[in-house]
């Protein structure tokens, strides 16, 4: 069961992001995960999961939602998400699908498991498997997403969304109906990790972005009641930053395939911090008094003109990790927001390799750079 008391010290976390592995047969241009892949054999084991799971709930977390890499990856997934759900936690399996078939969908629904929500990264197979990297992917998602729908779990659709794409906006809308899905993330790809390495080949131009953001209003009046579609826009034609993860170590952790508890995907590019790992102290220790997760927590930390705007506990002051990339400091304005010094230099980023034509991929692979 799971027992979110108040006390002292921060509120518990609400979910648990667990990547299982960076194992994966795609190769994304823009996944999340460091440019250090790591490799199978420093993996946390099948316990050890099980501990953190039980670690997570006592904590007062929520919800598991089971990433990667691909975690299908693992053969462990169904066990693993058995003992989450009988921790009382919500699962989410978040998959680029292509290693599901019917009969492990199937264990999944009985382990307990929630939700799926399916990447997808184009309308049609032939755009979908040059992005990803990977021959035949986009047609598998699709068998996989049917056989989702047909156990009778709810799906949410990713959709990923940059320069190559962008134009096939509608199509996905439409794709995403057409599966079943209760859900459509329509998310602009966020540049850090892979998809910094590759910005000038994804990065949109604000005409595209106009264009994809009119569809989107369009979509939603139009799919009410059928599909909710979420919207997450590029920060780079922002004028205020996103509250990045709910703000640094306030609703989110993420523990890395060999146990590293991060406050967010991209948190070990800030390598001025150094962070723990659940083989050697507990995770409610970790999220309550590392130094790591207290260092960007709250407002105390903050800059002017952050420390006195009225938007301070709205954005919790953007993004620490795109700070990082392109400011230098990881304690700076994000450049995100219009009051930033550098904001005007994002914007220039923006529309200059927009405007450029766009250069090859690099794939996501170890051993890439
Ligand atoms: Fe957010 Fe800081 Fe900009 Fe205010 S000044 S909107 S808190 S990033
Ligand atoms: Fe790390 Fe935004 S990705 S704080």
């Amino acid at each position: 069961m799971t027992g979110r008391v108040a006390g002292p010290g921060p509120e518990p976390p609400l979910a648990l992001l667990a990547e299982l592995t960076h194992r994966c047969p795609l190769q994304c241009p823009y996944c999340s995960n460091p440019l250090a892949l790591e490799r199978a054999a420093s993996e946390l084991d099948t316990a050890t999961w099980c501990r953190v799971f039980d670690e997570a709930a006592a904590l007062g977390v929520l919800q598991v939602h089971f990433s990667g890499g691909e975690p299908a990856a693992r053969k462990d997934l169904e066990a693993l998400v058995a003992h989450a759900a009988g921790q009382g936690l919500y699962t989410n399996l978040i998959t680029s699908a292509v290693l599901l078939d019917a009969k492990r969908i199937e264990a999944l629904a009985k382990a307990g498991l929630n939700h799926v929500q399916i990447s997808l990264q184009d309308h049609e197979p032939r755009g979908a498997d040059r992005i990803g990297g990977y021959a035949g992917g986009h047609a598998k998602k699709l068998d996989v997403a049917r056989l989702v729908r047909a156990a009778g779990l709810p799906l949410t659709l990713n959709a990923v969304m940059h320069r190559q794409n962008l134009d096939h906006l509608e199509a996905m809308i439409e794709l995403a109906v057409g599966l079943g899905a209760g859900r459509l993330e329509v998310a602009h790809v966020q540049y850090y990790g892979w998809g910094l390495r590759n910005r000038a080949a994804l990065i949109p131009t604000r005409a595209q972005l106009e264009r994809a953001t009119e569809i989107v209003t369009a979509a939603r009046a139009r799919l009410k009641g059928t599909l909710v579609i979420d919207y997450v826009v590029p920060d780079y034609y922002a004028r205020r930053p996103k509250s990045c993860m709910g703000g640094w170590a306030r609703r989110f952790v993420n523990i890395s395939p060999a146990g590293k508890v991060l406050p967010c995907h991209a948190a070990e590019t800030i390598t001025t911090l150094s962070y723990e790992s659940v083989t050697d102290r507990p995770l409610a220790a970790i999220w309550r008094d590392s130094p790591a997760f207290q260092r960007f927590r709250g407002t105390a930390w903050m800059p002017e003109p952050c420390r006195s705007c009225d938007r301070r506990e709205i954005d919790w002051g953007g993004c620490r990790c795109q700070a990082l990339a392109i400011a230098g400091q990881a304690d700076a304005v994000d450049p995100a927001c219009e009051m930033s010094p550098l904001h005007e230099h994002l914007t220039a980023i923006a529309a200059g390799e927009s405007g450029a034509p766009a250069p090859e991929f690099t794939y996501r692979r170890i051993g890439a750079l």
